[in-house]
């Protein structure tokens, strides 16, 4: 086992406002989360899957599995209080034997094969490495109320970063070892221990379901 998958899939999913819980909630006739785990399934370069899941429903995930036929999961672990706990909690189950390990939001249904390839290809040279687009938007900076702006920044060095994200098993190891404080990504841990980070072009279309909106627009990409 070289290349192992994490999928964050807990957390609340409470800005999606719905009675279903998020990862079950249907895409295209199919649970959410079952879409990147489907993509994990049949990338060549992955060998393994590891997913977190809220802990109650740790049970649903594991039949969810066997359902869809997923082959590659090697467990499906509670997940914790944050996705950087969530996480943590998977590294933990990674085998020994792994060089690159690739993460990637159980909410975002459509990560492509492109990038998923490239990813792994650019940590197994770099180190790490992050999906990110170029942001199309003039970005402010604001006060921390978001009552006044207080800066303009430089769109042409902005991008959003995305999942996957993709590094040697070793350093990121190391920068959740080192972690200070909880991030909403892995990229920012690698980078707050002093390392490059490459980044990729991700896509427009890997977009993570977070709201309702967020449902319909990844309805109308199916
Ligand atoms: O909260 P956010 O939108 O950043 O979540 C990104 C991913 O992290 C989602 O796929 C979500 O399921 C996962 N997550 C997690 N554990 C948490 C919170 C979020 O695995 N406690």
């Amino acid at each position: 086992m070289r290349t192992i998958a994490i999928v964050p899939a807990a957390g609340s999913g409470k800005r999606l406002g719905l009675k279903v819980k998020k990862p079950f909630v249907p895409l295209g006739g199919k649970p959410l989360v079952s879409h990147a785990i489907r993509a994990f399934e049949s990338t060549k370069e992955i060998d393994g899957i590891i997913i977190a899941a809220e802990p109650v429903l740790t049970g649903r995930f594991r039949v969810l599995v066997k359902r869809c036929g997923f082959r590659k999961v090697i467990a499906v672990v509670a997940g914790g209080r944050t996705r950087f706990e969530s996480v943590g909690k998977c590294l933990a189950k990674v085998p020994a034997s792994a060089e690159v390990v690739l993460i990637h939001d159980g909410a975002r249904p459509f990560p492509e094969k492109r990038l998923i390839s490239g990813a792994v290809k650019a940590a197994r040279r770099y180190g790490a490495c992050v999906t990110a687009v170029p942001e199309t938007d003039t970005v402010k900076l604001v006060d921390t109320k978001g009552l006044f702006v207080r800066k303009t920044l430089d769109r042409r060095v902005i991008y959003r970063a995305q999942t996957p994200q993709a590094f040697s098993f070793t350093l990121l190891k190391k920068a959740y070892a080192k972690a200070a404080k909880a991030a909403t990504d892995d990229s920012s841990l690698v980078e707050a221990l002093g390392k490059k980070v490459k980044v990729l072009e991700g896509s427009c279309r890997n977009i993570k379901v977070t709201t309702r909106e967020d449902l319909r627009i990844a309805r109308a990409l199916l």
